[in-house]
């Protein structure tokens, strides 16, 4: 396949020449079965590389499963990965089949595999060398035909060195390095990101797409993305919804930017009642959730004008009805008009006045994110748009 239609396929944006160079590396080694490993900072991009890689093998027929193992209590994961048998401990009411077994003739994708114990590793070494795996609780040798894609964020040279992670797994893993660029590495590839970004977001919410002065894009470029591409699709998206300006100015930008206010601009340190990124993150978590809400009143009334007037064949937009009814909220990103008529209507006064209780909010939508995916982490964070780390921290920090 060519790079440029896996671009296509898989939404990567994007043309700077190391990423390039990953992507065709992914291209390169997809028809074999080496065991791949996908290193990169946190938001890079890593998790579409082992997709690319099993959709071009003559794997793709077969099971492509991603497990990540960070997210993976210690204590189960043995069973995750290899299965168990009956009665093997308590709550083992059944067999099992683990992941190993499931994406036998197909891909496993072992993400954040630095949290991986070391006990596991050992087995996962044995696997890797011989096929073979033992079900906890069993002694029956097991084969499997699992093409291997590993990731991490952590540098794993150093998780050698403190006797974390296995070296001899490193380098059985390591067949193929497969390296993600940070993105301050990417310049040439920002401002097209921010305009993809943009652009979805704008189609996602039905407004108009925000834009940036020259000035702001500079910043843009000089910013050192810590969190890199999910930190740059974030702040876009909080961005589309926060602001009621589609122009985007340097200080607006600058303001959703965790240390650039800090350690470069002193003179924008905080002011009194400004806003800082981290509340504007929960903020946006908040408004969101009212949009979620909107959207589920507009399906009631909808579902309720569409029974009234069945048959008429008149053509229901309730939307007028609830920009006056829902006067604050629906100036924001509901209402279609008045996005450049004056950027400080949705007000400070409000700001300040969300802020109080802010927490509370952003706990209860944790919660409720929690509860709607029956606590699987991964899918809250996607939902909530922050990172699953983040939502560990969260978690932990508000004691769920
Ligand atoms: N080149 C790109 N083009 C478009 N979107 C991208 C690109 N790279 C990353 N993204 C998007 O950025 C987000 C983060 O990417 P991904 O989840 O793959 O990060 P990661 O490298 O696995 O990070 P972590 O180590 O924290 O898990 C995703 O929403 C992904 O779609
Ligand atoms: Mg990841």
């Amino acid at each position: 396949m060519e790079l440029e239609s896996v671009k296509r396929r898989f939404g990567i944006i994007g043309n700077n020449t190391l990423l390039n160079h990953s992507l065709e590396t992914a291209l390169r080694v997809s028809p074999t079965d080496l065991s791949v490993f996908v290193t990169g900072e946190s938001g890079v991009g890593k998790e579409t590389i082992p997709q690319i890689i099993h959709q071009n093998s003559h794997r793709k027929h077969n099971k492509y499963i991603a497990v990540n193992c960070g997210a993976i209590p210690e204590g189960t994961m043995d069973s995750e990965l290899f299965g168990h048998v009956k009665g093997s401990f308590t709550g083992a009411h059944a067999e099992r089949k683990g992941y190993f077994e499931e994406a036998d003739g197909g891909t496993l994708f072992l993400d954040e595999i630095a949290e991986m114990p070391l006990s596991t590793q050992v087995k996962l070494l044995r696997l890797l060398e011989s096929g073979e795996f033992i079900k906890v609780g069993s002694s029956k040798i097991l084969k499997t035909d699992v093409r291997i894609v590993a990731a991490t964020n952590v540098n794993v040279l150093q998780a050698i060195d403190k006797g974390k992670f296995r070296e001899d797994l490193y380098y059985r893993l390591n067949t193929v390095p497969i390296v993600l660029p940070p993105l301050r590495d990417r310049k040439e590839d920002i401002e097209l990101l921010f305009r993809k970004f943009a652009q979805d977001f704008a189609e996602k919410y039905r407004m108009p797409v925000v834009r940036l002065e020259p000035e702001a894009s500079e910043v843009l470029l000089r910013y050192n993305w810590p969190g890199n591409v999910r930190q740059l699709k974030n702040i876009t998206e909080q961005i589309s919804i926060l602001e009621t300006s589609r122009r985007i100015t340097r200080e607006t930008l600058i303001s959703y930017l965790p240390d650039f206010s800090q350690s470069k601009l002193p003179v924008l340190a905080r002011t009194e009642g400004a806003i800082l990124p981290d509340e504007k993150e929960v903020l946006y978590q908040v408004i969101k959730e009212m949009r979620k809400e909107l959207d589920q009143f507009k399906a009631i009334i909808q579902a309720g004008f569409s029974t009234s007037d069945e048959g008429s064949g008149k053509l229901v937009t309730p939307e007028d009805e609830i920009r006056t009814t829902y006067t604050p909220g629906a100036q924001l990103p509901l209402a279609r008009t008045n996005y450049e008529a004056d950027p400080r209507q949705y007000g400070e006064a409000e700001v300040v006045e969300e802020s109080l209780s802010l927490q509370d909010k952003e706990k209860e939508l944790i919660k409720k994110a929690l509860e709607k995916h029956r606590g699987k982490r991964k899918y809250a964070a996607s939902d909530l748009g922050i990172s699953e780390r983040t939502l560990y921290r969260k978690i932990k920090e508000y004691d769920l």
